[in-house]
Protein backbone atom coordinates (compact mmCIF):
# COMPACT_ATOMS: atom_id res chain seq x y z
CA UNK A 1 0.00 0.00 0.00
CA UNK A 2 2.93 2.44 1.51
CA UNK A 3 4.39 1.90 -2.51
CA UNK A 4 1.17 3.19 -4.41
CA UNK A 5 0.93 6.22 -2.39
CA UNK A 6 4.43 7.40 -2.60
CA UNK A 7 4.37 6.32 -6.25
CA UNK A 8 5.10 9.42 -7.91
CA UNK A 9 1.81 11.74 -9.38
CA UNK A 10 3.07 11.34 -12.68
CA UNK A 11 1.17 7.62 -12.61
CA UNK A 12 -2.08 9.05 -12.03
CA UNK A 13 -1.58 11.73 -14.79
CA UNK A 14 -0.59 9.03 -17.21
CA UNK A 15 -3.71 7.42 -16.01
CA UNK A 16 -5.92 10.19 -16.87
CA UNK A 17 -4.37 11.08 -20.34
CA UNK A 18 -5.00 7.29 -20.95
CA UNK A 19 -8.32 7.63 -20.50
CA UNK A 20 -9.01 10.66 -22.24
CA UNK A 21 -7.29 8.92 -25.18
CA UNK A 22 -9.79 5.95 -24.78
CA UNK A 23 -12.60 8.33 -24.38
CA UNK A 24 -11.72 9.75 -27.91
CA UNK A 25 -10.98 7.06 -29.94
CA UNK A 26 -14.45 6.03 -29.10
CA UNK A 27 -16.10 9.24 -28.88
CA UNK A 28 -14.67 9.52 -32.54
CA UNK A 29 -16.52 7.25 -34.27
CA UNK A 30 -19.96 8.55 -32.83
CA UNK A 31 -19.30 12.23 -32.98
CA UNK A 32 -17.95 13.47 -36.91
CA UNK A 33 -17.12 16.96 -35.57
CA UNK A 34 -13.76 17.32 -34.37
CA UNK A 35 -14.68 21.20 -32.21
CA UNK A 36 -16.98 19.34 -30.18
CA UNK A 37 -15.03 15.59 -29.85
CA UNK A 38 -12.25 17.87 -28.73
CA UNK A 39 -14.18 20.48 -26.13
CA UNK A 40 -16.01 16.97 -25.16
CA UNK A 41 -12.26 15.55 -24.00
CA UNK A 42 -11.44 19.08 -22.20
CA UNK A 43 -14.10 18.81 -20.37
CA UNK A 44 -13.72 15.65 -19.62
CA UNK A 45 -10.34 16.15 -18.85
CA UNK A 46 -11.59 19.03 -16.42
CA UNK A 47 -13.90 17.28 -14.91
CA UNK A 48 -11.32 13.99 -13.96
CA UNK A 49 -8.66 16.25 -12.89
CA UNK A 50 -11.12 17.76 -10.53
CA UNK A 51 -12.09 14.76 -9.45
CA UNK A 52 -8.23 13.46 -9.00
CA UNK A 53 -7.40 16.94 -7.06
CA UNK A 54 -10.29 15.81 -4.44
CA UNK A 55 -8.97 12.23 -4.31
CA UNK A 56 -5.79 13.63 -4.08
CA UNK A 57 -6.42 15.49 -1.15
CA UNK A 58 -8.67 13.70 0.73
CA UNK A 59 -7.79 10.27 0.03
CA UNK A 60 -4.71 9.59 -1.35
CA UNK A 61 -1.99 12.14 0.92
CA UNK A 62 -3.64 11.28 4.25
CA UNK A 63 -3.35 7.89 3.60
CA UNK A 64 -0.32 8.30 2.81
CA UNK A 65 0.78 10.31 5.84
CA UNK A 66 -1.10 7.50 7.93
CA UNK A 67 1.09 4.84 6.19
CA UNK A 68 4.09 7.15 7.25
CA UNK A 69 3.18 7.17 11.00
CA UNK A 70 2.20 3.55 10.85
CA UNK A 71 5.84 2.55 9.54
CA UNK A 72 7.70 4.95 12.31
CA UNK A 73 5.31 2.80 14.68
CA UNK A 74 6.67 -0.83 13.11
CA UNK A 75 9.76 0.72 13.72
CA UNK A 76 9.49 1.35 17.33
CA UNK A 77 9.68 5.21 17.25
CA UNK A 78 6.15 5.09 19.54
CA UNK A 79 6.35 8.81 19.40
CA UNK A 80 5.37 9.14 16.15
CA UNK A 81 1.41 10.71 15.49
CA UNK A 82 -0.17 12.13 12.64
CA UNK A 83 -0.73 16.12 13.19
CA UNK A 84 -2.87 16.73 10.46
CA UNK A 85 -6.66 17.82 11.35
CA UNK A 86 -7.82 15.08 8.18
CA UNK A 87 -11.88 14.99 7.59
CA UNK A 88 -14.03 11.70 7.21
CA UNK A 89 -13.08 8.23 7.27
CA UNK A 90 -9.56 9.05 6.98
CA UNK A 91 -9.69 11.48 10.04
CA UNK A 92 -11.22 8.51 12.34
CA UNK A 93 -8.67 6.28 10.72
CA UNK A 94 -5.75 8.89 12.05
CA UNK A 95 -7.24 9.38 15.48
CA UNK A 96 -7.15 5.35 15.90
CA UNK A 97 -3.33 5.38 14.94
CA UNK A 98 -2.74 8.05 17.14
CA UNK A 99 -4.97 6.43 20.46
CA UNK A 100 -2.82 3.09 18.95
CA UNK A 101 0.47 5.13 18.99
CA UNK A 102 -0.07 6.70 22.39
CA UNK A 103 -1.68 3.17 23.84
CA UNK A 104 2.20 1.22 22.22
CA UNK A 105 4.06 4.16 23.88
CA UNK A 106 2.39 3.49 27.39
CA UNK A 107 2.37 -0.19 27.40
CA UNK A 108 6.71 0.57 26.17
CA UNK A 109 6.95 2.51 29.04
CA UNK A 110 5.15 0.28 31.36
CA UNK A 111 7.34 -2.40 30.34
CA UNK A 112 10.69 -0.07 30.60
CA UNK A 113 9.79 0.64 34.35
CA UNK A 114 8.76 -2.90 34.72
CA UNK A 115 12.01 -4.10 33.19
CA UNK A 116 14.31 -1.68 35.68
CA UNK A 117 12.39 -2.78 38.49
CA UNK A 118 13.15 -6.37 37.53
CA UNK A 119 16.80 -5.50 37.30
CA UNK A 120 17.26 -3.65 40.43
CA UNK A 121 15.56 -6.58 42.67
CA UNK A 122 17.73 -8.99 40.78
CA UNK A 123 21.27 -7.02 41.25
CA UNK A 124 19.93 -5.69 44.60
CA UNK A 125 19.12 -9.29 46.17
CA UNK A 126 21.79 -10.69 48.72
CA UNK A 127 21.84 -13.81 46.39
CA UNK A 128 23.89 -14.38 44.14
CA UNK A 129 21.96 -15.46 40.67
CA UNK A 130 22.49 -17.17 37.22
CA UNK A 131 20.10 -17.84 34.09
CA UNK A 132 21.81 -20.32 31.78
CA UNK A 133 18.87 -21.25 28.06
CA UNK A 134 18.62 -24.79 27.68
CA UNK A 135 21.31 -25.00 25.33
CA UNK A 136 23.56 -24.05 28.37
CA UNK A 137 24.41 -20.76 27.59
CA UNK A 138 24.75 -18.21 30.37
CA UNK A 139 21.93 -15.72 29.65
CA UNK A 140 22.00 -13.61 33.10
CA UNK A 141 24.25 -13.37 36.13
CA UNK A 142 23.51 -10.83 38.96
CA UNK A 143 25.86 -8.14 41.10
CA UNK A 144 25.96 -10.56 43.51
CA UNK A 145 26.78 -14.07 41.47
CA UNK A 146 30.06 -11.50 40.01
CA UNK A 147 30.60 -10.93 43.74
CA UNK A 148 30.93 -14.17 45.03
CA UNK A 149 32.69 -15.27 41.96
CA UNK A 150 34.73 -12.51 40.41
CA UNK A 151 35.00 -11.39 37.09
CA UNK A 152 33.07 -9.42 35.26
CA UNK A 153 29.75 -9.60 33.48
CA UNK A 154 30.69 -9.87 30.05
CA UNK A 155 33.22 -13.23 31.53
CA UNK A 156 29.89 -15.47 31.87
CA UNK A 157 27.13 -13.70 29.11
CA UNK A 158 26.69 -15.86 25.86
CA UNK A 159 28.97 -18.84 27.59
CA UNK A 160 28.49 -22.11 27.83
CA UNK A 161 28.18 -22.33 31.96
CA UNK A 162 30.82 -25.34 31.86
CA UNK A 163 33.57 -23.12 30.02
CA UNK A 164 33.50 -20.36 32.15
CA UNK A 165 32.17 -21.98 35.61
CA UNK A 166 35.36 -24.06 37.59
CA UNK A 167 33.05 -25.40 40.20
CA UNK A 168 31.98 -28.84 39.76
CA UNK A 169 29.30 -28.68 42.10
CA UNK A 170 27.53 -25.97 40.34
CA UNK A 171 27.94 -28.06 36.95
CA UNK A 172 26.12 -31.07 38.98
CA UNK A 173 23.41 -28.72 39.65
CA UNK A 174 22.49 -27.68 36.43
CA UNK A 175 23.01 -31.29 34.67
CA UNK A 176 20.31 -32.51 37.25
CA UNK A 177 17.83 -30.00 36.97
CA UNK A 178 18.29 -30.39 33.24
CA UNK A 179 17.97 -34.76 33.94
CA UNK A 180 15.19 -34.54 36.53
CA UNK A 181 13.72 -31.47 35.67
CA UNK A 182 13.21 -30.40 39.29
CA UNK A 183 14.50 -28.64 42.14
CA UNK A 184 17.88 -29.32 43.11
CA UNK A 185 19.57 -27.90 46.55
CA UNK A 186 23.63 -28.52 47.25
CA UNK A 187 26.15 -26.81 49.28
CA UNK A 188 29.12 -25.55 47.49
CA UNK A 189 32.39 -24.19 49.23
CA UNK A 190 34.04 -21.28 47.32
CA UNK A 191 37.51 -20.70 48.53
CA UNK A 192 37.87 -17.10 47.90
CA UNK A 193 39.64 -13.83 48.52
CA UNK A 194 39.23 -12.44 51.31
CA UNK A 195 37.87 -15.06 52.63
CA UNK A 196 35.96 -18.58 52.18
CA UNK A 197 32.78 -18.80 51.77
CA UNK A 198 30.29 -21.22 52.25
CA UNK A 199 27.48 -21.64 49.96
CA UNK A 200 24.25 -22.93 49.32
CA UNK A 201 22.65 -23.48 45.48
CA UNK A 202 19.38 -24.16 45.25
CA UNK A 203 18.44 -24.89 41.30
CA UNK A 204 15.15 -24.65 39.46
CA UNK A 205 13.94 -25.47 36.11
CA UNK A 206 12.30 -23.13 33.86
CA UNK A 207 9.62 -23.99 31.21
CA UNK A 208 7.47 -22.12 28.99
CA UNK A 209 3.68 -22.22 28.46
CA UNK A 210 3.91 -25.44 26.46
CA UNK A 211 5.80 -27.28 29.67
CA UNK A 212 8.83 -27.36 27.35
CA UNK A 213 12.36 -26.76 29.70
CA UNK A 214 13.63 -23.68 29.08
CA UNK A 215 16.51 -23.30 30.92
CA UNK A 216 17.80 -23.49 34.81
CA UNK A 217 17.73 -20.26 37.68
CA UNK A 218 20.29 -21.21 39.98
CA UNK A 219 20.45 -18.88 43.22
CA UNK A 220 23.59 -18.84 45.87
CA UNK A 221 22.89 -18.32 49.39
CA UNK A 222 26.14 -17.56 51.95
CA UNK A 223 25.50 -19.80 54.31
CA UNK A 224 29.01 -18.62 56.16
CA UNK A 225 27.22 -16.76 59.31
CA UNK A 226 24.93 -19.76 60.06
CA UNK A 227 28.02 -22.36 59.20
CA UNK A 228 30.01 -20.33 62.24
CA UNK A 229 27.17 -20.36 64.58
CA UNK A 230 27.03 -24.03 64.18
CA UNK A 231 30.55 -24.39 64.58
CA UNK A 232 30.12 -22.28 67.90
CA UNK A 233 27.82 -24.07 68.99
CA UNK A 234 29.61 -27.70 68.31
CA UNK A 235 32.80 -26.04 70.36
CA UNK A 236 30.79 -25.11 72.98
CA UNK A 237 29.00 -27.68 73.75
CA UNK A 238 32.29 -29.75 73.18
CA UNK A 239 33.60 -27.34 75.56
CA UNK A 240 31.11 -27.85 78.32
CA UNK A 241 31.31 -31.82 78.05
CA UNK A 242 34.85 -31.32 78.78
CA UNK A 243 34.52 -28.97 81.73
CA UNK A 244 31.48 -31.18 83.28
CA UNK A 245 33.66 -34.54 83.09
CA UNK A 246 36.45 -33.64 84.99
CA UNK A 247 34.74 -32.57 88.16
CA UNK A 248 32.04 -35.49 87.61
CA UNK A 249 34.79 -38.30 87.00
CA UNK A 250 36.38 -36.95 89.96
CA UNK A 251 33.17 -37.21 92.29
CA UNK A 252 32.48 -40.07 90.93
CA UNK A 253 35.79 -41.78 91.61
CA UNK A 254 36.76 -40.64 94.75
CA UNK A 255 32.98 -41.42 96.14
CA UNK A 256 33.12 -45.01 94.75
CA UNK A 257 36.79 -45.71 96.50
CA UNK A 258 34.80 -44.43 99.85
CA UNK A 259 31.83 -47.45 99.10
CA UNK A 260 33.66 -49.98 97.85
CA UNK A 261 37.32 -49.43 100.09
CA UNK A 262 38.16 -49.28 103.96
CA UNK A 263 39.60 -46.44 104.22
CA UNK A 264 40.92 -44.43 107.41
CA UNK A 265 39.50 -42.06 108.50
CA UNK A 266 42.05 -39.37 107.83
CA UNK A 267 41.91 -40.55 103.78
CA UNK A 268 38.33 -40.37 104.11
CA UNK A 269 38.42 -37.09 105.14
CA UNK A 270 40.15 -36.15 102.23
CA UNK A 271 38.19 -37.48 99.50
CA UNK A 272 35.54 -36.11 100.79
CA UNK A 273 36.46 -32.40 100.64
CA UNK A 274 37.87 -33.19 97.31
CA UNK A 275 34.15 -34.39 96.48
CA UNK A 276 32.96 -31.27 97.96
CA UNK A 277 35.58 -29.35 96.02
CA UNK A 278 34.35 -30.91 93.06
CA UNK A 279 30.39 -30.50 93.58
CA UNK A 280 31.01 -26.86 94.48
CA UNK A 281 33.14 -26.23 91.34
CA UNK A 282 30.20 -28.32 89.37
CA UNK A 283 27.88 -25.60 90.99
CA UNK A 284 29.88 -22.50 90.19
CA UNK A 285 30.24 -24.14 86.39
CA UNK A 286 26.43 -24.88 86.08
CA UNK A 287 25.48 -21.08 87.52
CA UNK A 288 27.96 -19.39 85.11
CA UNK A 289 26.56 -21.37 82.45
CA UNK A 290 22.82 -20.31 83.61
CA UNK A 291 23.89 -16.56 83.60
CA UNK A 292 25.41 -16.71 80.33
CA UNK A 293 21.81 -18.54 78.62
CA UNK A 294 19.79 -15.59 80.69
CA UNK A 295 22.74 -13.06 78.84
CA UNK A 296 22.27 -14.24 75.49
CA UNK A 297 18.58 -14.54 75.06
CA UNK A 298 17.23 -12.27 72.02
CA UNK A 299 15.33 -10.24 75.10
CA UNK A 300 17.64 -10.25 77.91
CA UNK A 301 16.03 -9.99 81.48
CA UNK A 302 17.26 -6.22 82.76
CA UNK A 303 15.88 -4.00 85.05
CA UNK A 304 16.90 -0.77 84.70
CA UNK A 305 17.07 1.43 87.81
CA UNK A 306 19.39 3.99 89.32
CA UNK A 307 22.62 2.16 90.59
CA UNK A 308 24.67 3.72 93.48
CA UNK A 309 28.17 2.23 92.97
CA UNK A 310 28.90 2.92 96.44
CA UNK A 311 25.91 0.33 97.99
CA UNK A 312 26.76 -2.01 95.58
CA UNK A 313 30.64 -2.27 96.74
CA UNK A 314 29.98 -2.06 100.26
CA UNK A 315 27.49 -4.86 99.89
CA UNK A 316 30.75 -6.94 98.07
CA UNK A 317 33.52 -5.39 99.77
CA UNK A 318 33.68 -7.42 102.87
CA UNK A 319 34.42 -10.81 101.23
CA UNK A 320 37.06 -9.07 99.37
CA UNK A 321 38.92 -7.13 101.84
CA UNK A 322 38.89 -10.75 104.27
CA UNK A 323 40.41 -12.21 100.89
CA UNK A 324 42.87 -9.51 100.40
CA UNK A 325 43.84 -10.27 104.26
CA UNK A 326 44.24 -14.01 103.52
CA UNK A 327 46.52 -13.97 100.46
CA UNK A 328 48.16 -10.23 101.59
CA UNK A 329 47.16 -8.70 99.09
CA UNK A 330 46.55 -4.68 99.04
CA UNK A 331 43.02 -3.76 98.07
CA UNK A 332 41.60 -0.21 97.75
CA UNK A 333 38.53 1.36 96.84
CA UNK A 334 38.66 4.54 94.96
CA UNK A 335 35.19 6.53 94.13
CA UNK A 336 35.48 9.50 93.52
CA UNK A 337 32.28 11.69 94.59
CA UNK A 338 29.24 10.40 94.13
CA UNK A 339 28.87 7.67 91.60
CA UNK A 340 25.42 6.87 90.31
CA UNK A 341 23.80 6.01 86.98
CA UNK A 342 21.15 3.82 85.02
CA UNK A 343 21.65 0.24 85.10
CA UNK A 344 20.70 -3.39 86.40
CA UNK A 345 22.44 -3.40 89.62
CA UNK A 346 22.43 -6.82 89.89
CA UNK A 347 24.02 -7.57 87.03
CA UNK A 348 26.38 -4.36 87.75
CA UNK A 349 27.37 -6.50 91.15
CA UNK A 350 28.31 -9.72 88.80
CA UNK A 351 30.89 -7.29 86.88
CA UNK A 352 32.54 -5.78 89.55
CA UNK A 353 32.69 -9.14 91.52
CA UNK A 354 34.05 -11.12 88.23
CA UNK A 355 36.73 -8.57 87.76
CA UNK A 356 37.73 -8.32 91.08
CA UNK A 357 37.75 -11.62 91.85
CA UNK A 358 40.52 -12.49 88.50
CA UNK A 359 42.03 -9.37 89.65
CA UNK A 360 42.95 -11.10 93.02
CA UNK A 361 42.93 -14.69 91.23
CA UNK A 362 46.23 -13.71 89.58
CA UNK A 363 47.93 -11.27 91.65
CA UNK A 364 50.54 -13.29 93.71
CA UNK A 365 51.81 -10.26 95.11
CA UNK A 366 51.13 -6.67 95.41
CA UNK A 367 47.78 -4.61 95.07
CA UNK A 368 43.83 -4.85 93.72
CA UNK A 369 42.15 -1.56 93.09
CA UNK A 370 38.87 -0.44 92.36
CA UNK A 371 38.20 3.07 90.84
CA UNK A 372 35.41 4.42 89.52
CA UNK A 373 34.55 7.99 88.66
CA UNK A 374 31.56 9.85 86.38
CA UNK A 375 30.58 12.68 83.81
CA UNK A 376 27.27 13.71 83.01
CA UNK A 377 27.58 11.32 80.00
CA UNK A 378 29.74 8.45 81.29
CA UNK A 379 30.67 6.34 84.15
CA UNK A 380 33.94 4.44 84.47
CA UNK A 381 34.77 1.23 86.28
CA UNK A 382 37.73 0.39 86.30
CA UNK A 383 39.49 -2.73 88.29
CA UNK A 384 43.57 -2.78 88.30
CA UNK A 385 46.23 -5.36 89.76
CA UNK A 386 50.00 -5.45 89.97
CA UNK A 387 49.71 -9.41 89.00
CA UNK A 388 51.06 -11.60 86.51
CA UNK A 389 49.33 -9.65 83.33
CA UNK A 390 49.49 -11.15 79.69
CA UNK A 391 50.63 -10.98 76.39
CA UNK A 392 49.46 -8.55 73.92
CA UNK A 393 47.94 -11.37 71.46
CA UNK A 394 45.47 -12.71 74.25
CA UNK A 395 43.79 -9.55 75.32
CA UNK A 396 41.55 -9.59 72.74
CA UNK A 397 40.62 -13.73 73.43
CA UNK A 398 40.16 -13.56 77.16
CA UNK A 399 36.12 -12.32 76.37
CA UNK A 400 35.64 -15.72 74.47
CA UNK A 401 34.02 -18.24 76.20
CA UNK A 402 36.19 -21.24 78.29
CA UNK A 403 39.41 -19.32 76.98
CA UNK A 404 41.92 -19.71 79.65
CA UNK A 405 45.63 -18.56 79.29
CA UNK A 406 46.80 -21.10 81.87
CA UNK A 407 44.15 -23.69 82.36
CA UNK A 408 45.41 -25.25 85.53
CA UNK A 409 46.14 -22.12 87.56
CA UNK A 410 42.28 -20.80 86.75
CA UNK A 411 40.88 -24.35 87.73
CA UNK A 412 43.13 -24.22 90.56
CA UNK A 413 41.25 -20.72 91.51
CA UNK A 414 37.66 -21.91 91.31
CA UNK A 415 37.95 -19.98 87.56
CA UNK A 416 35.04 -21.70 85.25
CA UNK A 417 36.62 -19.86 82.21
CA UNK A 418 32.89 -17.74 81.78
CA UNK A 419 34.03 -14.94 84.23
CA UNK A 420 34.87 -12.69 81.32
CA UNK A 421 32.68 -13.88 79.10
CA UNK A 422 29.84 -12.75 81.39
CA UNK A 423 31.30 -9.23 81.81
CA UNK A 424 31.17 -8.79 78.09
CA UNK A 425 27.41 -9.95 77.33
CA UNK A 426 26.35 -7.79 80.43
CA UNK A 427 28.28 -4.41 79.51
CA UNK A 428 26.98 -4.45 75.77
CA UNK A 429 23.82 -5.01 76.98
CA UNK A 430 24.24 -1.52 78.82
CA UNK A 431 25.54 -0.39 75.58
CA UNK A 432 29.01 -0.26 77.17
CA UNK A 433 32.74 -0.70 76.13
CA UNK A 434 35.59 -2.68 77.57
CA UNK A 435 39.13 -1.55 77.42
CA UNK A 436 41.99 -3.35 78.56
CA UNK A 437 45.42 -2.68 79.51
CA UNK A 438 48.05 -5.45 80.28
CA UNK A 439 51.96 -6.69 80.17
CA UNK A 440 53.47 -9.81 81.30
CA UNK A 441 54.24 -9.47 85.13
CA UNK A 442 53.34 -5.73 84.96
CA UNK A 443 49.56 -6.21 85.97
CA UNK A 444 46.36 -6.05 84.11
CA UNK A 445 43.87 -2.56 84.05
CA UNK A 446 40.20 -3.31 83.21
CA UNK A 447 38.40 -0.29 82.72
CA UNK A 448 34.37 -0.41 81.97
CA UNK A 449 32.79 2.53 80.29
CA UNK A 450 29.07 2.60 80.69
CA UNK A 451 26.31 5.52 79.57
CA UNK A 452 25.42 6.98 83.00
CA UNK A 453 21.66 8.14 82.31
CA UNK A 454 18.53 7.62 80.36
CA UNK A 455 17.94 5.35 77.53
CA UNK A 456 21.95 4.35 77.04
CA UNK A 457 22.85 4.52 73.24
CA UNK A 458 26.49 4.10 72.18
CA UNK A 459 26.62 7.56 70.98
CA UNK A 460 25.91 9.17 74.38
CA UNK A 461 28.96 7.06 75.39
CA UNK A 462 31.23 7.83 72.86
CA UNK A 463 30.75 11.69 72.03
CA UNK A 464 33.23 12.33 74.80
CA UNK A 465 35.82 10.52 73.28
CA UNK A 466 36.65 7.29 75.41
CA UNK A 467 39.15 7.87 78.04
N1 LIG B 1 43.42 -9.68 85.98
C1 LIG B 1 43.92 -10.63 85.19
N2 LIG B 1 45.23 -10.84 85.11
C2 LIG B 1 45.76 -11.79 84.30
N3 LIG B 1 45.02 -12.61 83.53
C3 LIG B 1 43.68 -12.46 83.58
C4 LIG B 1 43.06 -11.48 84.38
N4 LIG B 1 41.72 -11.55 84.19
C5 LIG B 1 41.53 -12.56 83.30
N5 LIG B 1 42.69 -13.10 82.93
C6 LIG B 1 42.89 -14.21 81.95
O1 LIG B 1 41.70 -14.34 81.20
C7 LIG B 1 41.17 -15.65 81.32
C8 LIG B 1 39.66 -15.61 81.27
O2 LIG B 1 39.12 -15.00 82.41
P1 LIG B 1 37.73 -15.46 82.95
O3 LIG B 1 36.77 -15.40 81.83
O4 LIG B 1 37.40 -14.68 84.17
O5 LIG B 1 37.94 -16.97 83.27
P2 LIG B 1 38.61 -17.65 84.57
O6 LIG B 1 37.52 -18.45 85.11
O7 LIG B 1 39.70 -18.48 84.01
O8 LIG B 1 39.05 -16.59 85.47
C9 LIG B 1 41.73 -16.18 82.62
O9 LIG B 1 41.82 -17.59 82.60
C10 LIG B 1 43.09 -15.53 82.64
O10 LIG B 1 44.00 -16.30 81.88
MG1 LIG C 1 37.42 -15.34 86.19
Amino acid sequence: MKALFSASLWKYTVGIFALIMITGTILSSVVDDVVILLCMLLFQAIVLFLMFVFAYDRFIKPLGKVSDTVGELLKGNYRARIYHAFHGEVGELSQKVNALARYLSELSLQEQIQSEQLASVINHTHSGLLFIDERGYIQLVNEEFLDIFGQREQDYLGHLYYDVIAYEDIHKTVQQIFLYEKNVKLPLFVKGQPADRFMEITGAPIFNERNILKGAVLAFYDITSFKKLELMRKDFVANVSHELKTPVTSIKGFSETLLEENVDEQTKQRFLQIIYDESNRLQLLINDLLTLTRLEKETPDVSFERVDLQDTISEIKPGFDLLAKERHLQFEVNISGNVSFVADSNQMKQVVINLLTNAFNYTPKGSVTLRASQSDSKTIIQVADTGIGMEPEAIPRIFERFYRLDEARSRDTGGTGLGLAIVKHIVEIHNGKIEVESAPEAGTTITILLPTSGEPTRETLYSEGNK
